[in-house]
Order: C-alpha cells, then sequence, then structure tokens
C-alpha cells in the first residue's frame, strides 16, 4: 500500500567491472519535483536510464503506480507514463519543431488538438515550422522537453536541461518546471546548478560515486560533510 509514484529498492548496475549504482533506494510522490545531484561520473543518468528503461537494472526493483516495471521495455514505460529529456538534446534535426512533438504524439495516440499547447508551452509556437536542425542549443532543450511533454507524462526525467544556459534562459526553464510541476507532473531534475535546483525544488537526492550519500533538503545537504568531500574530491 503506498501513495508513492516511484519507488526504487536496492537498484544495483554495473558496467564490466564498474559498479556505477550502489543499493540506490528513493521514492517519489506524485507532483513532486526531487533534485538528483553528485559529481560528474557519479551515476545520476544511469539512474535516469534505469528508470525510463533505456537500461535494465542488475538487481533491484523499479516500481511505478504500483507495479514493477524492471523489465519492461522504454515504449512500454512511455506509454505508462514515464518519459525523459537527454544531457544531449535528441531531436530529429531534419524536421520540423512541430513534426518533431507528432513524433512523440503518436506515439501514444495523443489528440493532434494539444500539440498547439505544448508548442506555446516550450515557448516554440512561433518557430515550429522551422527545421530543428537550425534551433539554438536552448530551443533544442526545450523541444527535447516538448517531445517527452507529448506522452503526456506523470513523471518526467530531466537531464541537465540548464547546463550552457544563460540566466534568463535559465529563468524560463525554472518557471516552466514549475508550471508543469503545478499540473501535477512529478519530476526528477539532474542538476550541476544547484541555484536553478534551489528556484524549483528543495527535496535532493545526493549521489556519490553510485551510492546515495544524503537525502533531504538542498540547504542541508550543502552542510553536509558526506556531500561536501564527494564535490571536493571530484573536483
Ligand atoms: N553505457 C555505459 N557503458 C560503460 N560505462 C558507462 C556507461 N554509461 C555510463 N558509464 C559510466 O558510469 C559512470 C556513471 O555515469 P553517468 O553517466 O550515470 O554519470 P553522471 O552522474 O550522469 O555524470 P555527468 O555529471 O558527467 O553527466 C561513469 O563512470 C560512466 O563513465
Ligand atoms: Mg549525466
Amino acid at each position: 500500500m503506498s501513495s508513492e509514484l516511484l519507488q526504487l529498492a536496492g537498484v544495483h548496475k554495473h558496467f564490466g567491472a564498474q559498479v556505477v549504482l550502489n543499493d540506490v533506494n528513493f521514492r517519489v510522490a506524485p507532483g513532486e519535483i526531487v533534485g538528483l545531484v553528485g559529481p560528474n561520473g557519479s551515476g545520476k543518468t544511469t539512474t535516469i536510464n534505469v528508470i525510463s528503461g533505456l537500461l535494465q537494472a542488475d538487481h533491484g526493483t523499479v516500481d511505478f503506480m504500483g507495479h514493477k516495471i524492471n523489465r519492461l521495455p522504454m515504449h512500454r514505460r512511455a506509454r505508462l507514463g514515464i518519459n525523459r529529456t537527454f544531457q544531449v538534446p535528441k531531436v530529429f534535426r531534419d524536421m520540423t519543431v512541430r513534426e518533431n512533438i507528432e513524433v512523440a504524439a503518436r506515439s501514444v495516440r495523443l489528440d493532434p488538438r494539444e500539440i498547439d499547447p505544448i508548442l506555446e508551452d516550450i515557448g516554440l509556437a512561433g518557430t515550429a515550422s522551422r527545421v530543428a536542425g537550425a534551433l539554438t542549443v536552448n530551443q533544442q532543450k526545450l523541444l527535447d522537453l516538448g517531445r517527452a511533454l507529448a506522452t503526456q507524462p506523470k513523471l518526467l526525467l530531466v537531464d541537465e536541461i540548464g547546463a550552457g544556459l544563460n540566466p534568463a534562459e535559465l529563468n524560463v526553464i525554472a518557471e516552466l518546471l514549475k508550471k508543469l510541476s503545478a499540473r501535477g507532473i512529478a519530476m526528477i531534475v539532474v542538476e550541476h546548478l544547484l541555484d536553478f535546483l534551489n528556484r524549483i525544488t528543495e527535496r535532493v537526492i545526493v549521489l556519490g560515486a553510485g551510492r546515495m550519500l544524503f537525502e533531504g533538503s538542498l540547504e542541508t545537504a550543502s552542510r553536509d560533510p558526506e556531500v561536501i568531500a564527494a564535490f571536493i574530491g571530484a573536483a
């Protein structure tokens, strides 16, 4: 019995001899935003991959809305309501912005009338007929987010969407993520930019070399000796 949306229990993942996730356990409630932070190579993207289905955990369970989803392929998890953005945005460069959203929308048989509101949300309504390859990196990140939104996720996994953006662009994305959360979409937001994270959530999980070092408020995390050591050790 649980009101949780997502639950990871005892998740392990290794690549060859390298253990990349080591006993990762956490929960996400419906509509909640959780920050996922840690030094480079600490396993943040791998965590996103194991939840979205790009990778399967070696041990442990991933439960979504009370169902074990460990063995489901990515497209089945997307249909259940899990989607993600990519650290390097994945867009079809030769297709227009609208066509990119349409491809994702078709995969879940989204009503085509829902596409314009998504274009408005991501601020690309005015560039809907441009080819995606001509967009700035910021716009490609927004389009990648729009592609994920077209599958109507209950849980959105956001991988370093803020990296390389200027303060004005970060501001727009922070406001957008808050708006999506207010609509009931839960999020795991992987981010190195702690100021950005601080604007959208208090609750963070800190990974260090594949282990959970901390779970709690961002403010407490920044004073935790183990967390500080992990960041300094990685610098
Ligand atoms: N497909 C793979 N095959 C082999 N090793 C991998 C693979 N994916 C990730 N790794 C390794 O696993 C570790 C964790 O990688 P991961 O991408 O999850 O880190 P991260 O926390 O997202 O780092 P960053 O902040 O640089 O994005 C790293 O040492 C990485 O080199
Ligand atoms: Mg990463």
